[in-house]
């Protein structure tokens, strides 16, 4: 193998922003982009100076190209790692891993199978605010996680669900989930990081707001294996949009994150204070509670050689065989998540998940 780890990045959307940082990360090199789009991959071509390959196929059969990454619709996402595993190479996916469960397992299989990285890049694992949160929690900061609920109150237009190369592929179901697969995956992947595997779900999904095929909002109730109960939400109607939020309880204290920032985090004073009984009659609510205290994220660990993007996360991966943030195993629980909800709405029934 080259010094430099060689990669192909294929989808010139949201690829294109990845791309870009290729160029700028040491130990990596862009040999060549991939897109059906002429426009996109000519221009990617002449600004990055790498070549532009029409045809994923002929990217493939390169023998100068180590890693590919993969940013086409979602629902193509399992196919095209397979592909590129077959052909030898190491390969990523922009999230959700792909809309369906099997071909996950089909490509987890095979990197095993011939000893390859297999990653999905889900930008949120990058945070080393997020390692902290999930440190904290593992420290029994805020006690016993009792619930975890996850809201997702977002705004598309309907130009969104129509646009896209091909045409609309956000729409349908053949090609993309909806809210729940596109856009709270993220955030489902966070609550798995934090809390572990889900056992069960039960939910409902809706179409309301939008001509697609796909839903645009979805409500579930799910339990952790822990034991933990966790509500999720995630909806592409609301506007003006009010971001994400995930509120989780524990048995001494609470922590709520809000778009990537921590608005609260207090735990009662320990031990909680011990106030004997007043004189005369007090209301029961107005009993004395524990004193409050402020937690602080910066005083549990991230990771110290947390890397700051897939790129950077894959040149480790191979290099120096550090595991990567999301491999395929994890990148696959959040896709048997949405699709256990999508089944259970479907057959109103609740859904253990294997
Ligand atoms: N991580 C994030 O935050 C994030 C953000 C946006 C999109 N995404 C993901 O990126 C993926 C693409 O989304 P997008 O918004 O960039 O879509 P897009 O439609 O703008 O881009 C998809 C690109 O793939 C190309 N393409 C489609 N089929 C192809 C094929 N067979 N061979 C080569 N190229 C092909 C299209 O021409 C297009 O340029 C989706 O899975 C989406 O979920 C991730």
């Amino acid at each position: 193998m080259a010094n430099e780890i060689r990669f192909g990045i294929v989808g010139l959307g949201m690829g294109r922003g990845r791309a870009n940082l290729i160029p700028e990360t040491s130990g990596a090199k862009l040999v060549a982009v991939c897109d059906i789009w002429e426009e996109r991959g000519k221009l990617a071509e002449k600004e990055l100076g790498c070549e532009w390959i029409k045809d994923y196929d002929q990217l493939l059969k390169r023998d100068d190209i180590d890693v590919v990454g993969i940013f086409t619709p979602s629902g193509t996402h399992g196919q095209f790692l397979i592909k590129a595993l077959q052909a030898g190479k190491h390969a990523f996916t922009t999230k959700p891993m792909d809309i369906r469960v099997k071909v996950c397992d089909e490509a987890i299989e095979l990197a095993e199978k011939k000893g390859l990285v297999l990653a999905v890049d889900f930008g949120l694992r990058y945070e080393p605010d997020n390692h902290r949160i999930k440190a904290a929690l593992q420290q029994g900061a805020i006690g016993k996680l009792i619930a975890a609920e996850m809201s997702m109150k977002w705004f598309r237009a309907q130009s969104y669900y129509d646009g896209g190369k091909p045409a609309g592929w956000r729409s349908r179901l053949e090609t993309e989930g909806g809210s729940l697969a596109n856009q709270a995956v993220h955030f489902l992947d966070l609550l798995l990081f934090w809390l572990g595997p889900v056992k069960t779900i039960y939910g409902k999904k809706g179409t309301f707001a939008h001509r697609i095929e796909t839903e645009d909002t979805s409500a579930g109730v799910v339990e952790f294996q822990s034991g933990t109960l966790g509500t999720i939400f995630s909806t592409t109607c609301s506007f003006p949009g009010q971001g994400t939020s995930i509120t989780l309880t524990g048995s001494t204290g609470s922590l709520v994150w809000h778009d990537g920032k921590v608005s609260l985090f207090e735990r009662m004073k320990q031990p909680a204070a011990a106030e004997g009984e007043k004189p005369g009659y007090v209301l029961p609510e107005n009993a004395p509670a524990p004193e409050p205290e402020q937690l602080n994220l910066v005083e549990f660990p991230s990771p110290k050689d947390l890397p700051k993007n897939i790129i950077e996360d894959m040149v480790a991966a191979i290099t120096s065989g550090q595991p990567v943030q999301c491999d395929g195993k994890t990148g696959r629980e959040s896709v048997a998540l949405f699709c256990g909800l999508y089944l259970s709405s479907d057959t109103s029934q609740p859904v253990t998940l294997p």
